[in-house]
């Protein structure tokens, strides 16, 4: 028998022993696809989690989701990262210190009060209590502009963090506000590098954040794959840049890239940009389609990808052990404000 094989059955009965359910990303790779509970985008990975009554949550996902799992989650439930070193450079754009530090500066120009912070769940779960406590909500890719759309019921500007990119697509494409009502705070800058009237003319505060594996894509790589596939259709997510997002035929989340995938009739043809292992995997199980990178270099979501068989078998076999091994756990004083800030999102 190979030994994905052995590991898959070991898997599962490791979970039963522990009552246990694995949720995973649709980034995952296969052989952990395989053995989850359930598969999805970061917003369907969210309700999941606080529909569990499992009392272990092996989180196949990177650290932000893990967090909010356990955020969403009761006490007596225990959510596992088969790997800690699985985190997401985008989150790591945006820290508490500097988030505050931007609230602050907004605060002495008075305008403050007047701006809702909009946070992608690509986020720490500190910077989730931020928003919480500051009158925002959270937001996925598959909810940005239902995000947006409330906070503009709750004030006159938009503090968006910490991708740059969700957000201006968002603003502009979805909400039809102009990129000049858009600026770039730079956390690195006095005054995020922008004049006073800059930011009391814009409607939306971008956090200067950005996801590296989205953004590889170009223009360029759009004008070439329609050149080289005639009758191609190009489907991005909505990390990438405005360039990239304004001339695809399709935006969406991960679930609505493979759902848009899925519906389409026999001998459709897509050029996608997003993660690769998700690429590869409608391309394997959808053959009827021609499905290419958008790229024509590979790109995988590195810390995705630490997620392995090994990794969760460790984990699992030491919970069956009675040792709890990299469980994650959000501190008390941060937790009351983020589940505040994720109950508004799942409330949209
Ligand atoms: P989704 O919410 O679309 O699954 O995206 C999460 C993510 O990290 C994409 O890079
Ligand atoms: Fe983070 Fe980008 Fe990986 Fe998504 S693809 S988890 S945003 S680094």
């Amino acid at each position: 028998m190979p030994a994905t094989l052995d590991l898959h059955e070991e898997i599962l009965a490791l979970k039963k022993a522990r009552n246990a359910v694995i949720l995973a990303h649709n980034y995952q790779i296969g052989p952990i696809q395989d053995v989850a509970d359930f598969v999805g985008d970061s917003l369907g990975l969210a309700y999941h989690a606080k529909a569990t009554e499992a009392d272990v949550i092996v989180f196949c996902g990177v650290h932000f989701m893990a967090e909010s799992a356990d955020v969403l989650t009761t006490d007596r439930q225990k959510v596992i990262l088969p790997d800690l070193a699985a985190g997401c450079s985008m989150a790591d754009m945006a820290t508490a210190n500097q988030v505050e530090e931007c609230w602050n500066q907004l605060s002495q120009l008075g305008i403050a009060d007047r701006t809702i912070p909009v946070t992608y769940m690509n986020s720490s779960a500190a910077i989730k209590s931020f928003t919480g406590k500051n009158g925002g909500t959270i937001c996925t890719s598959s909810n940005a502009k239902s995000a947006m759309e409330w906070a503009f019921t709750q004030g006159e500007k938009i503090l968006f963090l910490p991708d740059q990119h969700l957000g201006r697509n968002t603003a502009v494409l979805s909400m039809g506000l102009s990129l000049s009502e858009c600026v770039i705070w730079n956390p690195w800058k006095p005054m995020g590098g922008l004049t006073e009237a800059e930011i009391r003319n814009a409607k939306v505060i971008l956090w200067r954040g950005h996801c590296s594996v989205h953004g590889r894509f170009s223009a360029q790589n759009v004008v070439d794959v329609r050149t080289r596939i005639p009758g191609v259709q190009v489907l991005v997510h909505p990390e990438c840049q405005h360039e990239v997002v304004s001339i695809a035929d399709v935006v969406g989340s991960t679930e609505k890239i493979i759902q848009t995938v899925a519906t389409s009739p026999a001998g459709s043809k897509w050029a996608i940009g997003t993660e690769l292992n998700l690429v590869q995997r409608l391309s394997r199980t959808m053959p009827d389609k021609e499905i290419v990178f958008l790229d024509k270099t590979v790109c995988y979501c590195s810390t995705m990808n630490r997620i392995d068989l090994p990794h969760l078998v460790w984990a699992l076999e030491s919970l069956v052990e009675g040792r709890v091994v990299n469980q994650i756990i959000v501190a008390e004083e941060v937790r009351k404000y983020s589940k505040l800030a994720l109950e508004r999102m799942l409330a949209l």
